[in-house]
């Protein structure tokens, strides 16, 4: 069975509007499927929204609207978002769809009837103001819980436990058997490492519940109408309820082809919710569940963008709204900017400055000058008709196409190791190489000597090549600049628009005819003035 390359990202929590770090994981996941369409690869790539939840109960009710009106003015916020940033998704999740809650459903009362859920009376302080239980945590250093607490009281209630801790052994297992083979089940490594030592810690099961009278957004438990299902076996469901998966069969080789053929995915998330959501209870659920252990997905873990070295946060009222970065730069400038100004894994401080000084050295300066100074001079030189001359000159036998400065390996690793900074990186800098050789060879030079026209075709042709190269590998995360370096090089007319227009296998050098006449050039990227 062919295998589609089944990516997912976090479902974002529609309590409030999308903010910087939203975009960054979606680009982050839009610019590796890309990729893999670029390879010829068939892509799978889901994402959605978060709708249950005390947060989204309680801003509903703030608004003075239903949470249902609410999630969906929200909702389309963050579709909005995805549209104008060029985000292109295979299927969209949204947790209120009722496919979801039939999943979700089925999966409960499979693992209730299976023993995996069970019912237990939890008693303890609780917080009124903020609707939760209280542990020692909670404490101030005085041993008593602080004024933000609120009314505190003394509570008993019944709820229902997946039992977690039973599969604390198998979890360390499956973790140190993928560890160091090709498929880890966390990268990067370190964060691996923190998870290993979660699980070491891991004790007791996890409470699924929440009475009606507390809570009632969210999906009903099908053994018990009295409660409601409590976040996360309702959000992490969505990675296998919107790839066709079905709670009613319990063999997974049993399971509809559609499902079989995607999933395992590469799951993309923030490092807060690894431990204990991604890295502990979902992997836990599937086992329960009865998924092989080749079968646990992989977790892909970005770090955060901060501001002022601190953690973004509405409280805080440090928030970077990506709308407003689009709307002022261009859906492509922030994609660039969110994809080369972090490493993968590692936090990064988001800097306005950065963004516009990135732009303008990277993108304008480097590869907007050069496919300007090509076209024009091809132009000039050679009626911007190309021939595709062997020459044998010293210097231009060095030039560096793709090959040698292998560049198209070096991309290949960096886009295969997810590091979307170092791959873009080599494109650029195959970029900044050709200006050089510009200089080197200074056409208007050679133009003044007949003796000296085949050079000077050979030339004006290997820019051009370099140039519909340098389009085919940054078109997973500048896609409408890669159409722009296309449509000007006057090259796969046919296909102008579609995604089909590139593809991996066509950055191999040679590909412009002899004779192929290139269109005029039009600024690509404008230098932007601070
Ligand atoms: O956690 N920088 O939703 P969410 C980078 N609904 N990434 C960031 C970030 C930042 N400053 N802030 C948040 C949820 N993120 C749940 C997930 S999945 C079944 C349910 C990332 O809206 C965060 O790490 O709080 C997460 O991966 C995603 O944005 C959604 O965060
Ligand atoms: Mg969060």
């Amino acid at each position: 069975m062919p295998k589609t390359f089944f990516i997912t990202t976090a479902i974002d929590y529609t309590n409030s509007a999308p903010h910087i770090g939203h975009a960054y994981e979606k680009v982050l996941a839009d610019v590796i499927a890309r990729y893999h369409r670029l390879k010829g690869e068939s892509v799978f790539f889901l994402t959605g929204a978060d709708q249950h939840g005390q947060k989204v109960q309680q801003s509903a009710e703030k608004a003075g609207i239903s949470p249902n009106d609410f999630v969906r003015s929200t909702t389309d916020k963050f579709i909005d978002l995805w549209k104008k940033l060029d985000v292109k998704y295979d299927a969209w999740a949204e947790t209120i769809d009722p496919r979801h809650k039939q999943v979700v459903q089925g999966m409960l009362q499979r693992l209730f009837d299976e023993g995996q859920i069970y019912k237990d009376k939890q008693s303890g302080y609780y917080s009124v103001r903020q609707e939760q239980f209280l542990t020692d945590k909670e404490r101030g250093a005085d041993g008593e819980f602080g004024p933000e607490w609120g009314q505190v009281e003394f509570r008993e209630e019944e709820n229902y436990y997946f039992k977690l801790e039973q599969h604390k052994r198998w979890l360390l297992n499956m973790i140190d058997k993928r560890s160091k083979t090709e498929r880890p089940f966390v990268i990067p490594d370190f964060r691996e490492t923190e998870l290993r030592n979660a699980v070491e810690k891991l004790s007791g099961d996890l409470c699924i519940s929440r009475p009606k009278s507390r809570l009632n957004w969210g999906i009903e438990l099908p053994f018990d109408s009295d409660y409601v299902n409590y976040v996360w076996f309702d959000a992490l469901t969505n990675y296998i309820s919107f790839a066709a998966y079905n709670p009613k069969i319990d063999k997974y080789e049993s399971q509809p082809q559609e499902f079989l053929e995607k999933w395992p995915a590469l799951q993309i998330i923030g490092k807060d919710i690894l431990i204990p959501a991604h890295g502990i209870y979902w992997p836990i659920m599937l086992h329960a569940l009865g998924f092989p252990d080749e079968a646990m997905p992989q977790l892909l873990v970005h770090g955060w963008w901060n501001l002022g070295g601190a953690k973004m946060s509405k409280s805080a009222g440090n928030i970077v709204d990506p709308n407003a970065l689009a709307d002022k730069y261009g859906a492509e400038a922030l994609r660039y900017y969110l994809m080369s100004d972090i490493a993968t894994g590692k936090d990064a401080e988001f800097s306005e400055e950065r963004l516009l000084t990135r732009y303008n050295s990277d993108l304008a300066n480097s590869l907007g000058n050069l496919l300007n100074r090509t076209l024009n001079m091809s132009g000039r030189y050679c009626g911007s008709g190309l021939a595709n001359r062997e020459v044998d000159d010293e210097k231009l036998n060095e030039w560096s196409t793709t090959k040698s400065l292998d560049i198209d390996a070096r991309y290949r690793h960096g886009m295969e190791s997810f590091d979307i900074d170092a791959a873009l990186g080599w494109a650029i800098h195959f970029a900044t190489f050709c200006n050089v050789a510009v200089e080197t060879f200074a056409p208007w030079k050679l133009a003044k000597d007949a003796n000296r026209k085949s050079l000077l075709d050979a030339v004006l042709y290997n820019l051009a090549e370099s140039v519909r190269t340098i389009g085919i590998l940054i078109s997973p995360v500048l896609p409408k600049a890669a159409h722009g370096i296309f449509d000007q090089l006057n090259w796969k007319m046919e296909l102008s628009g579609k995604e089909e227009r590139f593809s991996l296998a066509d950055a191999e050098w040679g590909k412009l005819p002899d004779g192929h006449v290139v269109g005029k050039p039009v600024p690509l990227f404008p230098r932007i003035e601070q």
